[in-house]
């Protein structure tokens, strides 16, 4: 059996790791697809180098665009890369494009598609994420699901039940087998290991790079606004490239980094921000995985947006929706700093994204699924 990987963004890097490391140990023969979305040594070799990944073995470049053009241009590679390969399953991940182009290509091929953290759902079409996110979901023939919440949104969609398989989600895996690793290397990056967070309290790890949050100069003033006000907290920021760049043309990115209690620094390694959100008393996000590694880390998290496709994070009593609303943030934020027994309830939330085996579950349903005859489509 031959499985291809498709990856292209930090986040599937991290979320892939556990797959490919599970397939290697299983001696699987594998073919590594990286679309090359993300290219910053921050956004992708450090992770390979993290998390003990093996090099790409294609690089289809694309770069940063539009849309159109990184997908089309991400389907053109990925066309010629499987029809050299032919592998029995490629395996997407999540809700990037890289997804989408993925999906689109190998389903037109007849190769079978495996998603995996399929079902979630925004039902928010707005975002970028969500069409690719569906997109995928009809293009595949297994569906590795987080939780049962997302297995709903599959099966209201009409896809059967035999092609769904509940896994949990490889981040669990990748957070507890790298937060280990991470404590007994230690700090790496000179920038994060300059703040001394080991005797620093009150720490805010924040991130955002969504469309909806950093292309609005209305909304990041108004999170701006929150931050200044949070004067007890010292908000670590390791800025995504995209948000750097936004900022910079809204001439937000000085008043920001000018305030005392917020620190900007690059995108860290996964080791080092392991280190960094788990030694965090809040987490204020718009990330997808984030949002996933705060209830694993038990740490409460804030999330910048109104809607999310990690329902299971809230309804745990692990997450807040704030959007990008000053005072929901504010409030938010100082009930976590100043009253214990409610961040101790947020912490306590029970993590619903499995026990860290994902990988294994993942592995182990396609090896049957291939030792049954199932991943031809067209028998
Ligand atoms: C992408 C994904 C998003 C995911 C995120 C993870 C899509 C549609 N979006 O968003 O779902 O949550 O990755 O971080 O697939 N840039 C750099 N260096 C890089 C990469 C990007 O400078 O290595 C800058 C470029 O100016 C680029 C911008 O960031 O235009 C946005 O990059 P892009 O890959 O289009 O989307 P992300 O916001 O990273
Ligand atoms: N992350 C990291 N370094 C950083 C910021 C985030 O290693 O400086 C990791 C984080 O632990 C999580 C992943 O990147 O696993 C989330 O990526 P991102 O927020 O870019 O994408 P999303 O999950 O929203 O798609």
């Amino acid at each position: 059996m031959k499985i291809a990987i498709i990856l292209g963004t930090r986040p599937e890097i991290i979320k892939m790791a556990p797959i490919i490391d599970e397939i290697e140990k299983r001696g699987i023969t594998s073919c590594l697809i990286h679309t090359g979305q993300h290219y910053d040594k921050e956004m992708s070799d450090n992770f390979f180098k993290d998390l003990e990944i093996k090099s790409p073995d294609y690089n289809i470049h694309v770069g940063s665009g539009s849309h159109g053009k990184q997908t089309g241009l991400m389907m053109q590679g990925i066309e010629e890369v499987l029809l050299d390969e032919k592998p029995d399953i490629v395996l997407v991940q999540g809700d990037t494009n890289a997804v989408l182009a993925g999906a689109l290509v190998a389903s037109k091929l007849h190769i079978a598609v495996g998603h995996v953290e399929a079902g979630l759902r925004s039902f928010d079409i707005t975002m970028p994420e969500e069409l690719n996110r569906m997109a995928a979901d009809a293009c595949s023939l297994m569906y590795f699901i987080p939780t049962e919440e997302s297995a709903i949104n599959l099966l209201a969609e009409g896809i059967s039940r035999k092609k769904l398989f509940i896994t949990g989600n490889t981040v669990v895996d990748a957070c507890f087998r790298h937060l280990e690793i991470a404590n007994k290397a230690g700090i790496q990056e000179e920038s994060l290991a300059n703040l001394d967070i080991e005797n620093m309290d009150n720490i805010l790890t924040l991130t955002m790079h969504r469309a909806e949050n950093v292309d609005d100069k209305e909304r990041l003033i108004n999170i701006i606004s929150s931050l200044k006000e949070l004067k007890d907290m010292n908000i670590i920021f390791p800025i995504h490239p995209r948000t750097k760049k936004t900022l910079e043309n809204f001439n937000l990115f000085d008043e920001l980094n000018e305030l005392d209690n917020v620190h900007i620094i690059k995108p860290l390694g996964y080791l080092d921000f392991l280190i960094l959100t788990s030694h965090s008393t809040l987490i204020l996000t718009d990330s997808g995985g984030l949002q996933e590694e705060a209830i694993t880390l038990d740490v409460p998290v804030l999330t910048l947006r109104y809607n999310t496709e990690r329902p299971e994070t809230v309804s745990a009593g692990g997450n807040i929706l704030v959007g990008a609303n000053k005072n929901n943030i504010l409030e938010n934020a100082e009930k976590i700093l100043n009253d214990e027994e409610f961040a101790n309830k947020m912490k306590n939330a029970k993590n619903p994204y499995g026990k860290g085996d994902a990988a294994i579950k993942t592995i182990d349903a396609i090896e049957e699924a291939y030792n049954n005859g199932l991943l031809d489509i067209k028998a």
